[in-house]
Order: C-alpha cells, then structure tokens, then sequence
C-alpha cells in the first residue's frame, strides 16, 4: 500500500502538452474498445501496421495433411517467425508450448470434413468466448460461406460471435470460404469480404485476385490473405508482395509456410515482405541465402 506519509506534493501538470489522442493505426477500428485494440496491437504490429499469421488449423477438416503430422516437430519451431499462430485449441493446448508469447487467432468454427462434397453446406460455433479468453487468444476467427448453401448459417455464426466479442473485447477475423461450386472472382471477394466487415469482424481474411486494390478499398477494416495451395516459394512471395503492394495487411498463409522445403526460411522472406517492404524478388533472394545456410 502507499505510503501516506512524506509524498511529494504533485506540480508538473505539464499545462503546455496537450493530452495525447492518437487514433488508431488499423483501418476502421479507431471507435472499437481499449481492449479490442490491445489485442489488434498484437495481430498487426503497430510500427509497420501488418501481420504475418501462420496458419496451421487444417487439421479440424482435413485431419493431417503434409507437414502438420506432428505439429510439435514441425510447427514449433516455427512459432518464433511469425506474429500470430491461427489454429484450433486442441492444436494449441496439445503441442504449442503455453510459453509461446505472441498472438493466438483461435479456428473458433467447426465445419464439414472433407468426407463431404462441398463444404459450404454450413457451419457451426466451435469454441465458445470464454475458452477463447482462458486461452488467451488475441482473435477468433470465424469461416463464412457467402453464396454456398451456408451462407445463413455461417453468417449467424458471425454475428453470435461478433457480439461476443464485442462484450469482451476480442476482435472477430471473417474469413471468406469459397466452397467447390464458387467462382473465385474478383466481384466474388469484393462481395464477400464487404458483408463480412458490415457484420461486424474487425479484420477478414480472402484470396488474393486480379484487381485487388478494389477489394481492399471496399472493404472497411483491414484485409490479410489466405496462402492457399502450396506453390513454388518465389511465385508465393509474388502473391504476397501484390497483396501488400495493393493494400493487404499481411497474409495468413499455412502450406505456402509449412510445406516448403525451408519452412523457416519461407516464414522470415514472408516477413520481409510484409513489415520490411522487400520486394518479391529481393525476398526470394533472401529466402535462398536463408536456405543455404
Ligand atoms: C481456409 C482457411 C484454412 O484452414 C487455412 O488457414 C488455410 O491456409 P493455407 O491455404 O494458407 O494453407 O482459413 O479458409
């Protein structure tokens, strides 16, 4: 307790600095709550405003694939290189040590395995707010399927979770599925990632496309890109660096990261490009130096 004896009498009340009222760095978050900011500051770094998410959650549908049958060999070692892990609690709980210090976006819905033919048929709830919050996740995030058979469900979804993390504080990543029988166009996303951010998720997470820049300047809060299928790691830094170039805020990329030959080298070019403005070509350049070492 203080001392309530022998205080010095306050008098610098510094009169000529006006109280510092900075707005916040993300776009379109600055009438969100003190801890919902807090937990942006940990998704996107504040200095370069961007993020590199490692996604690793494949495993909630598709059970193992390449590079994520045993996740406490390959993923963590890997934790160190990016800002955020997304992924599914029972990933997190059963192989990421819990002295792992950065950000958490927690896989916070349950959808169709692959045994189903299209998995936009619908979605559910996978983790309820308070688990998130007990595992101190700085993000869920919430799959959608605009225009798949889904659609009401998975945006009922995200709304519930939106309201739940508004009362708490946790920001909702919309990530926009694209189900079999959806056109991966550019109308598409512009449409997809619009009504993700009017329902309430305070960053989304899509595919890269052609016209990007529209995408992301239709859409009012911060924008990160899925990696998608493994490709050649220099075209994967292409996709990364258009994306950035067009106004994405990083990536949250899974296969192009955990399926390389290199997996760390591939994490720390992804990251040069995101927060250090290296371009394509220099990253792939930095990439295979990082191989070779
Ligand atoms: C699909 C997802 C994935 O589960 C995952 O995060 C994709 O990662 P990648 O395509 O980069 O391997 O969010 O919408």
């Amino acid at each position: 307790m203080a001392d309530a004896i022998g205080n010095k009498d306050a008098k610098d009340y510094y009169l000529d600095i006006p109280q510092t009222n900075t707005a916040f760095f993300a776009k379109g978050l600055n009438n969100t709550d003190w801890g919902m900011k807090n937990r942006l500051s940990r998704i996107f770094n504040p200095v370069s405003g961007n993020t590199v998410m490692l996604a690793f959650d494949h495993g909630y549908m598709m059970g193992s694939t390449a590079g994520l049958e045993r996740m406490d060999v390959t993923i963590e070692p890997l934790c160190a290189y990016a800002d955020v892990l997304m992924a599914t609690r029972g990933a997190i709980r059963s192989c990421i040590p819990p002295t792992y210090n950065k950000a958490l976006c927690l896989r916070a819905t349950h959808d169709t395995s692959v045994l189903f033919e299209d998995m936009s048929v619908g979605n559910g709830w996978g983790v309820d707010m308070e688990d998130a919050i007990r595992m101190n996740a700085s993000a869920i995030a919430i799959q959608c399927f605009v225009g798949g058979e889904g659609e009401r469900d998975s945006l009922e979804t995200l709304c519930r979770a939106c309201d739940a993390g508004y009362k708490y504080g946790v920001p909702v990543l919309g990530v926009t599925a694209v189900g079999k029988q959806m056109a991966r166009t550019t109308k598409y996303f512009l449409l997809a990632t619009r009504i993700l951010a009017e329902l309430g998720a305070s960053f989304v997470k899509t595919y890269y496309c052609e016209d990007f820049e529209k995408v992301v300047a239709a859409c009012p809060v911060p924008i990160v890109i899925a990696g998608g299928k493994k490709l050649p790691e220099a075209e994967a830094l292409t996709m990364a660096y258009q994306a950035i170039q067009c106004g994405a805020r990083g990536v949250d990329m899974g296969r192009n990261i955990f399926q390389s030959d290199h997996p760390i080298a591939m994490c720390k070019a992804v990251a040069k490009v995101v927060h250090e403005g290296y371009t394509d070509k220099l990253a792939y350049e930095f990439y295979l130096d990082e191989a070779n070492k």
